[in-house]
């Protein structure tokens, strides 16, 4: 088939599948299947038949609720490459912002512990940015897998490491082997029970111990503020991700613990990202 008829047929089963950026995602796939040299050639050069078939598969996986994502094998986060695939999160727009704000706190000197890291987006990015030392906390297997191929694939080597643990109950020698941070990043599981039993197809496709937040989407954080908070440096910042309208209980979890907390909103209007300075109480006198 010549090239603009395969842009015709894909496009035409994104669309009769109820894809909503049809246009969009064809060219998506179209990039991916055929390649800079073909997806580049005039609209009446033939291709060969066998990426017709691969790209006529990938189109049906799309339309049978497979993430558009998963079917490409990578993503981008903050300006670099990620691979994902069945198992891992899909690194998303809101979490840039974490790594937005949490930037300006830290430079090449500072160490970082990202909790929760599943494809490794945030310390990666955070890396390449600042140059800074980043640890990333993560306990599924299948994650980790994207995470350090993702390490290589940034070329950041260097700068980053796993450490694959539970952040809930992080163990003593997890916790030995770790510097304390002048900065704590985390994007935690946190969907509601509600909104997970009214997920879309293609976030069904996605792990459950990466969305999951208990019945009302808080486990984690009532948790992991109690366990990491001593691993932060006086003065040193959390920055945490938040769902639609639990960043008031987040802030409040976080001020009981001493964090002064400013929070941002996301392009969507939400509250997304609370960022918490751990202040120290400044010693006035001389003490008894
Ligand atoms: C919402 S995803 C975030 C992934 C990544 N940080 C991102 O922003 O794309 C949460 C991640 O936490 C991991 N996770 C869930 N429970 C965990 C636990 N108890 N300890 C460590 N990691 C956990 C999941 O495997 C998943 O990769």
């Amino acid at each position: 088939m010549v090239n603009a008829g395969i842009r015709k047929k894909i496009r035409g089963i994104l669309e009769n599948g109820g894809i909503a950026s049809a246009d969009f995602e064809a060219e998506q796939l179209l990039k991916w299947g055929l390649g800079e040299k073909y997806y580049m050639t005039g609209f009446s050069e033939e291709i060969d038949g066998e990426r017709e078939r691969l790209l006529t598969e990938a189109a049906i996986r799309r339309t049978e609720g497979e993430p558009l994502q998963y079917i490409l094998g990578e993503w981008d986060f903050y300006g670099y490459t990620f691979k994902v695939g069945e198992g891992v999160l899909i690194p998303r727009q809101e979490t840039e912002l974490l790594v937005e704000k949490a930037l300006p706190y830290i430079n090449e000197d500072s160490a970082v512990i990202d909790l929760c890291s599943g494809s490794g987006c945030i310390p990666i990015a955070i890396a390449k940015k600042t140059g800074a030392k980043c640890v990333g906390v993560e306990i599924s297997r299948e994650a980790i897998n994207y995470f350090s191929e993702n390490i290589r694939l940034n070329g950041i080597e260097d700068k980053v490491r796993i450490a694959e643990g539970d952040v809930l109950s992080p163990e003593k020698s997890l916790l030995d082997s770790l510097p304390r941070a002048d900065l704590i990043t985390a994007n935690p599981p946190y969907l509601t029970g509600e909104e997970m039993r009214t997920l879309q197809k293609e976030v069904r496709r996605e792990p459950k111990i990466a969305l999951y937040g208990g019945s009302d989407g808080m486990d984690y954080y009532g948790k992991i503020f109690e366990e990491w908070l001593p691993m932060l440096k006086p003065r040193g910042i959390f920055a945490v991700e938040a769902g639609d309208g639990q960043s008031g209980a987040i802030r409040e979890i976080m001020e009981s613990k001493g964090l002064s907390c400013r929070v941002f909103k996301d392009y969507g209007g939400v509250e997304r990202v609370i960022v918490g300075e751990k202040g120290e109480p400044e010693i006035k006198g001389k003490g008894l």
